[in-house]
């Protein structure tokens, strides 16, 4: 599989160090608006440097991308693959309107190409541990997530277009939030049915700095969500209560069980986990092309979208924002819950 990334960002390294690690995927392109940045992660692997994806798709010279771009751009650069019967991987969040995930879904469905959405977390070492660890059922069916991540929204700490909400779709919850909201309803096991959020913008930011989300599953557990800018430390925390014992997942130190005073660490991580999970969630794209099921279907990813927003809709209004709601996840763990 010829692969291309578009748009030479914060991950792009990941994802070509992937492609490289992986039998059977050549990175074979990459697009950057600016050439000096494509090029550092084009070089290492004699792949072609573009400053026009549309140039690059044209020229025949991949099979799949990685779409690795601003969030509004998501959309068009979906369509254009598709329209090239180029198959898409596209970086969280899937896009920054639930119209804009269907239009992407439809185009895709009718070229028969294949879109998976990079919500990285599923190929986490820490993440899987904590699975391992519900799915074998000895802590009982989860009751509540409560999930704590720090960031940095000070304007001039990252790229102008995560504060221009027409490119960005808004700030911290949009951003760092569609993890939280894909771990925590992943791990939760259903879908989200009401949303209760408030924001801060701090820094004199255009966009949201800092929030916090409590969200209700279908089944009934309770997610709360804390996202803070500019922290004394780094936090990257989820606390999982179940019936019988409690987990704590972080992926710098690893996943630590708690069942009755009893204490046992589950995985430790490593400085390798970034990178295996990146290769993974590449592994798991190049086998959807070939046929399977990919890992995190597409439903989850817009449903992650669909919160964020009804977050943000309940930030605005000061009330609580009802969704539909379905159960979610894999029927091998609802056993478990
Ligand atoms: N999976 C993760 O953990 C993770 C981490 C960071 C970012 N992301 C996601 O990756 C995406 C990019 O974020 P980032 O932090 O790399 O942003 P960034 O601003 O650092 O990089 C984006 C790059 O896209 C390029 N670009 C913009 N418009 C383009 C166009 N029309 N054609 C080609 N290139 C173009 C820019 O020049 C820039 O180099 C976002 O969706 C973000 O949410 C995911």
């Amino acid at each position: 599989m010829r692969l291309g990334i578009i748009g030479a960002g914060a991950v792009a390294v990941l994802h070509a160090e992937g492609a490289a690690i992986i039998d059977g995927i050549e990175l074979s392109a990459v697009c950057d608006l600016k050439a000096d940045i494509a090029a550092k992660v084009a070089d290492p692997w004699g792949a072609a440097v573009y400053t026009d994806y549309r140039q690059m798709l044209d020229d025949d010279v991949v099979d799949a991308v990685v779409i690795n771009t601003p969030h509004s751009l998501h959309k068009e650069m979906v369509l254009a693959a598709a329209a090239h019967g180029v198959h898409v991987l596209v970086e969280k969040p899937m896009a920054t309107t639930v119209a804009d995930c269907v239009a992407m879904e439809e185009a895709c469905a009718a070229a028969h190409v294949v879109m998976v959405v990079g919500l990285i977390q599923h190929f986490m070492a820490e993440k899987l541990a904590l699975r391992a660890v519900l799915a074998s059922g000895k802590l009982g069916a989860v009751l509540l997530v409560h999930d704590y991540r720090s960031t940095d929204y000070r304007p001039g700490t990252r790229a102008g277009w995560f504060f221009d909400k027409a490119i960005s779709g808004g700030g911290a919850f949009i951003n760092i939030g569609a993890h939280c909201l894909d771990r925590s309803i992943w791990i939760g096991g259903a879908q989200a049915v009401r949303v209760t959020a408030a924001t801060l913008n701090r820094f004199g930011a255009k966009v949201e700095t800092d929030g916090s989300m409590e969200v209700l599953l279908a089944n009934g557990v309770q997610v709360r969500i804390t996202i803070v800018s500019d922290t004394p430390r780094n936090v990257d925390e989820m606390l999982v209560v179940c019936e019988n014992g409690t987990v704590i997942v972080d992926p710098r130190s690893g996943t630590f069980v708690e069942i009755d005073g009893k204490h046992t660490q589950v995985h430790a991580s490593t400085g390798d986990d970034i990178q295996n999970a990146f290769t993974a969630q590449l592994q798991d794209f190049a086998a959807a092309v070939a046929g399977a099921a990919p890992t995190v279907d597409g439903a989850h990813a817009k449903h992650v979208v669909e919160v964020v927003l009804a977050a943000y809709e309940s930030a605005e209004s000061g009330h609580p924002v009802q969704l539909g709601g379905s159960r979610a996840g894999d029927v091998s763990l609802q056993g478990a819950l």
